[in-house]
């Protein structure tokens, strides 16, 4: 494991019972405090993207919009942000999709995203999958390659990544809670 990894992983600030009970909530704003953890953060994806014809980097609302940009300008590469309802002004494609509780819906731009681009999708966390799934599947509608999808956590024991339809993930770090 690369070194700067275990530095990641002691700013993440887990908070129990949020926002609702039985949830360790993953806060990563304690990561964004720390400079050197942050930079890290980006400077681990970065390495990982560069050179690889990325052209879009698609962040998540809310938190793939703290980590996909700094990496989307690193590596050369466009961004675009997959946004909750009604908040994107131009005309958009939508997709709804499964939350643990009740349903949300995704949306993006037409034309942000064109046939043949290649796209690195970025969140802060995966549990289900669900959210990745949908923001996959409205660049693919538009004809973008999915080549990857990155977050900075994966909630291993909700089993998110048995539902990317092979598509790779790649996480920087597992958290697991205590028995
Ligand atoms: C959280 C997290 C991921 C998503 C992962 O976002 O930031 O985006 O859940 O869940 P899944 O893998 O089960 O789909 P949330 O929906 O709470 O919204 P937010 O980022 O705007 O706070
Ligand atoms: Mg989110």
């Amino acid at each position: 494991e690369d070194p700067r990894i275990h530095g990641i992983r002691t700013k993440i600030r887990v908070v129990p019972n949020f926002p609702k009970p039985g949830i360790m909530f993953q806060d990563i704003t304690t990561l964004l405090l720390d400079p050197k953890a942050f930079k890290d953060t980006i400077d681990l994806f970065v390495e990982r993207y560069k050179g690889k014809n990325i052209s879009v980097v698609a962040g998540i609302e809310a938190r793939g919009f703290i980590f996909g940009p700094p990496i989307a300008l690193a590596i050369g590469a466009k961004f675009v942000p997959m946004r909750k309802p009604k908040k994107l002004p131009g005309k958009v494609i939508s997709q709804d999709y499964t939350l643990e509780y009740g349903r949300d819906r995704m949306e993006m731009h037409v034309g942000a995203v064109e046939a043949g681009d290649r796209a690195l999708v970025v969140d802060d966390l995966i549990a289900t999958g669900g959210t990745l799934c949908a923001a996959m599947d409205l660049l693919e509608r538009v004809g973008a390659e999915v080549v990857e999808c990155a977050c900075v956590i994966e909630l291993p024991e909700l089993k998110g990544r048995e539902k990317l339809n092979g598509k790779p993930l790649y996480v920087l770090l597992e958290y697991y809670p205590e028995a």
